[in-house]
């Protein structure tokens, strides 16, 4: 009987934390569109794989009066599950106590689950939604918020780390999501600040609602700090199954590899004609990308920011690789800073966890002019150049039409240590477009034309004799910086075999203690 009664007791008391900060609040958060932190987690994993730690932890806080106001938990789910049956180590923020704010405990669980996840190799979830360091604790508080911190750091590049922003989360709750590898929000109801509008409101002045502050759309096209933008938090929590299914549980692993029903050798006849026979005029590189990747998927990484390039997650022949394609669609695939970054930081991500890269080049070159120059286009552009030079895991690159000038270097070519480097007949691989090469090498000449007919005649005629001789990828083959010209069509069937032999290529950095990328 006195068994049963401490059964008794056990089984309350989890039901008591079940309630985090109890039903009132509860329903205040499904009245906002939220799910709780459990319910997230439930829907997040694997059915009945969620094994809880640390359900009884309380803050030790005595001021504020906060000794009266105690929750099991305090705030923070944490434990361990699968998803696709590989384990996982998850941390949900419990918004119905103290807004989820982070307490001395609270942190150590979070911590506890980071350390477990890195000891055993496996990827590590946080579902965020926290109004930051909880401020009655003071500097206990935000040296938690350190110890997370160095762990996030210490974890970078060794197991996958994933935020979704679930709620309003500021402080310490955004830079932990900021030094992992992905960041999802939910519209509507997730923010990111560095301190909330009301604060900003006492030390600046400045009035702003959240969604202007750091609303999901905001960070998704404006900063780049989301990855990914979610409907709601079902979705959210879809993406990160999604993402997971593409990386490996760590990074001495290689990418999970699926079997494929769709044809290797699949001929798309829609490539031979995609390219248009205006230069100038646009396609939608996302149709080639989904012409040739199985089953036409294509997970698009930070869709909504920097669109003259894009990053993502696909399979070929089931091996999962990283895409980084220029768009032409969006100012016509011009390298600038966002896009630098952007790619650049894809392509680290990849190499760190041993996925191949596989590039689609058409790019006019940089972006010129003082708002580049002045923001820092040379480092920016830089950090791509420094990743995909730096990057040992097998590099595919096709080249579609464009490959222009610094631009064509940068995006992995052959002296990058591109593995194999395709190009369509339609390349044009060159330092520059005709036009700006005829003002630049027969300037002196066509000034010295006074009539305007003649003179245009002359520029036209130098046009096209340049066009002939270099906007073509013949050029490039011919020193062998172009492994071969292929046909369209037959696009996924070269870059699967070129995968495949490429699948234990070895490559190998000096010893260093790190490199010293451009940031
Ligand atoms: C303690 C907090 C809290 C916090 C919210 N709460 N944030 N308690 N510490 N940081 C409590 C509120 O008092 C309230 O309690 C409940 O949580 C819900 O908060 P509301 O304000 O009613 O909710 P909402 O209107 O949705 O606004 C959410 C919010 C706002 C935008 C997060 O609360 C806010 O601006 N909080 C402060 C955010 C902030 O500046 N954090 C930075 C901390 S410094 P009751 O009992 O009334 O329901 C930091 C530095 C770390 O994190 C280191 C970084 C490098």
């Amino acid at each position: 009987m006195v068994n049963q009664d401490k059964i008794n007791e056990l089984i309350e008391k989890r039901a008591k934390a079940r309630l985090g900060g109890g039903e009132k609040r509860i329903d205040s958060q499904h009245a906002k569109g939220k799910m709780t932190a459990r319910e997230r987690i439930e829907l997040l994993l694997d059915e009945d794989s969620f094994e809880e730690f640390d359900m009884f932890v309380t803050h030790r806080t005595k001021s504020f009066g906060l000794d009266k106001q105690i929750y099991l938990s305090d705030g923070v789910v944490t434990g361990h599950g699968t998803i696709d049956g590989r384990i996982v180590y998850v941390f949900s923020q419990d918004f119905t106590v103290f807004g989820g704010s982070l307490s001395e405990t609270y942190a150590l669980k979070i911590c506890k689950v980071m350390d477990m996840a890195m000891k055993v190799g496996a990827p590590v979830i946080g579902l965020n939604d926290s109004g930051g360091a909880r401020i009655q604790e003071g500097v206990r508080s935000l040296a938690g918020y350190a110890e997370i911190f160095q762990r996030n750091i210490m974890a970078s590049g060794v197991i996958p780390q994933i935020s979704s922003i679930m709620g309003p989360c500021a402080g310490g709750a955004v830079y932990s999501p900021a030094l992992t590898d992905f960041t999802i929000m939910t519209e509507g109801t997730s923010y990111m600040f560095v301190t909330g509008p009301k604060v900003v409101q006492t030390v600046t002045g400045e009035v702003v609602t959240t969604e202007q502050l750091g609303g999901a759309k905001i960070h998704s096209t404006k900063s780049g700090v989301s990855h990914f933008l979610a409907k709601n938090d079902e979705v959210n929590l879809l993406l990160i199954r999604k993402l997971l299914s593409y990386l490996p549980s760590n990074n001495l692993e290689e990418p999970p590899v699926l079997d494929c029903s769709d044809p290797i050798d699949r001929l798309e006849d829609i490539l031979n004609d995609i390219i248009p026979e205006n230069p100038n005029k646009p396609y939608d590189i996302i149709d080639v990308i989904s012409a040739v990747t199985d089953r036409a998927e294509f997970t698009e990484v930070h869709r909504n920011y920097a669109r003259n390039i894009v990053v993502g997650f696909a399979r070929f022949n089931g091996r999962p690789v990283g895409i980084v394609a220029n768009q032409p669609k969006y100012y016509a695939g011009v390298l600038d800073i966002e896009a630098s970054r952007k790619a650049a930081r894809f392509v680290r991500f990849c190499d760190a966890f041993n996925i191949p890269i596989v590039t689609f080049v058409d790019v006019p070159g940089f972006l010129p002019g003082t708002g580049q120059e002045y923001g820092g286009i040379i480092l920016h552009g830089a950090k791509l150049l420094f990743a995909y030079g730096e990057a040992t895991v097998p590099k595919v690159t096709i080249t579609l039409r464009k490959s222009y000038g610094g631009a064509h270097d940068v995006m992995s070519c052959k002296q990058l240590r591109g593995d194999v480097n395709y190009a369509w007949p339609t390349a044009e691989i060159a330092v520059m477009g005709a036009k700006g090469a005829v003002e630049v090498l027969e300037g002196r000449n066509i000034r010295k034309i006074e009539d305007a007919a003649e003179k245009s005649e002359y520029i036209q005629k130098k046009e096209d004799e340049y066009t002939k001789k270099f906007a073509n990828p013949y050029e490039a083959a011919k020193y062998g910086f172009i492994d071969d010209v292929i046909e369209p069509r037959n696009t996924r069937f070269r870059i699967i075999r070129a995968l495949e032999l490429l699948a234990n290529k070895k490559d190998l950095n000096p010893p260093k203690k790190h490199s010293n990328i451009p940031l």
